[in-house]
């Protein structure tokens, strides 16, 4: 990208989204970042609060299902790339909402689509549009073996059904258009800013609080948990030297139960706090298993480490203390977005 290229970040006042945004503001000046996000519930500006007065920086509130209102911001900035992250992102939400994803994620995004194709079509030059994805989209794994870029698509809730189907109206538009692209697919993330209904920063709350640990079914599932500041520096990578039309898997070469991660962190906490070690522990709950709960998840990430050079910079251990550390250092954070009062910043801020 040249200097000043007015690059468009959907979905940045969300958990991986404002890390890719503080990622790009501060690391490069010269583009022109501008931050869209509808500020669902999930969306938070007390998570940009850092970089809100960069001078490269610009936060617009809207919605990407609003066709009028995306194509007048893509007439008016002519992004040159777009990174889109903004997305209903919770499965259990998608087994209650399921239309609510198809409207994000598979319509919002195909109004991205078009808008850029729009701008663009005549001469697509140094033009990208980066669509983040999730590994769910493969579907589920046995015991053994690991999703790779080219493990068939088979989505199990429908939260992955909507993000597979996204990708493959990405993917349709470089084919049919020619329109540049990318599309990576990222395990579980963790670290500062998840919004606590996502297990490890709910599960950091109730600890806090004393409250029971739900663990679905017996706890036997299996994720691959990748810190979120290492994503956003996958992010980067990507989008400045990804091949076009290529996708690319990130994982963090780390796979825990949940039940044995449950464990760790109610350690960590407990060291933490001041806890006699095991009192956490006690808090945990077996409930109902999750309707169609995929048994595992795991990342091949061969691909970007050989091309790309990208490997995770922390390892698990070390990941969940930043995390604990950080959520213990901002209470009053974790306060704000579980009682409503985040909305009110947005009133303060903007109006
Ligand atoms: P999040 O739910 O924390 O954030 C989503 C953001 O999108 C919020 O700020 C929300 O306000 C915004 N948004 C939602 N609907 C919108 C709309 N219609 N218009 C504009 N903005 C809207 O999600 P996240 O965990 O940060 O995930 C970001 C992206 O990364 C998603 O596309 C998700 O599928 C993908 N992903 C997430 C994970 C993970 O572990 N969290 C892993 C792999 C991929
Ligand atoms: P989650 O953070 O919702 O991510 P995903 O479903 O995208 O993997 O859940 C991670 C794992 O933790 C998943 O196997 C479901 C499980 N889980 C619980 O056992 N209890 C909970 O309260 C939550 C939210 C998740």
């Amino acid at each position: 990208m040249k200097d000043n290229a007015p690059i468009l970040i959907t979905g940045g006042a969300g958990f991986i989204g404002c890390h890719v945004v503080k990622h790009f503001v501060n690391k490069f000046p010269d583009y022109n970042i501008i931050n869209l996000d509808a500020l669902t519930y999930a969306g938070n500006l007390e998570n940009l609060s850092e970089i809100e007065n960069h001078p490269n920086y610009q936060f617009i509130k809207g919605d990407i299902n609003d066709v009028d209102f995306i194509d007048e911001l893509f007439n008016t900035h002519r992004f040159e790339g777009v990174i889109h992250l903004a997305a209903e992102s919770h499965v259990d939400r998608s087994i209650t909402d399921p239309l609510a994803f198809v409207r994000t994620n598979v319509l919002g995004t195909l109004n991205l689509l078009n808008a850029f194709k729009r701008i663009w079509d005549d001469d697509f030059s140094n033009k990208l549009f980066y669509h983040i994805s999730t590994d769910e989209v493969y579907g589920t794994l046995g015991k053994t073996g690991l999703f790779t870029e080219q493990t068939s698509y088979k989505p199990n809730s429908p939260y992955s059904a909507s993000k597979a189907s996204s990708d493959h109206f990405v993917r349709a538009y470089g084919e049919t258009y020619n329109m540049p692209f990318v599309i990576s697919n990222c395990s579980n993330n963790y670290g500062p800013n998840q919004f606590p209904e996502k297990l490890i920063p709910l599960f950091i709350n109730n600890i806090i609080h004393k409250k029971p640990l739900p663990v679905y079914g017996d706890g036997n599932y299996t994720r691959d948990w990748l810190y979120v500041i290492d994503h956003a520096g996958a992010i980067d990578l990507i989008f400045h030297e990804g091949k076009d039309g290529e996708t690319y898997n990130i994982g963090g070469l780390n796979e825990w139960k949940n039940i044995d991660l449950v464990k760790l962190l109610c350690q960590q906490m407990d060291d933490k706090l001041g806890r006699e070690r095991g009192e956490s522990e006690k808090l945990i709950t077996f409930v109902k298993d999750r309707p169609g709960h995929d048994l595992r998840y795991a990342i091949d990430a061969s691909k970007i480490n050989k091309e790309l050079g990208w490997k995770p910079s922390v390892t698990f251990e070390q990941g969940l203390k930043l995390t604990i550390d950080w959520y213990l250092g901002n209470r009053e954070w974790l306060d704000h977005v579980t009682s409503g009062d985040y909305q009110n910043y947005y009133q303060k801020q903007y109006s």
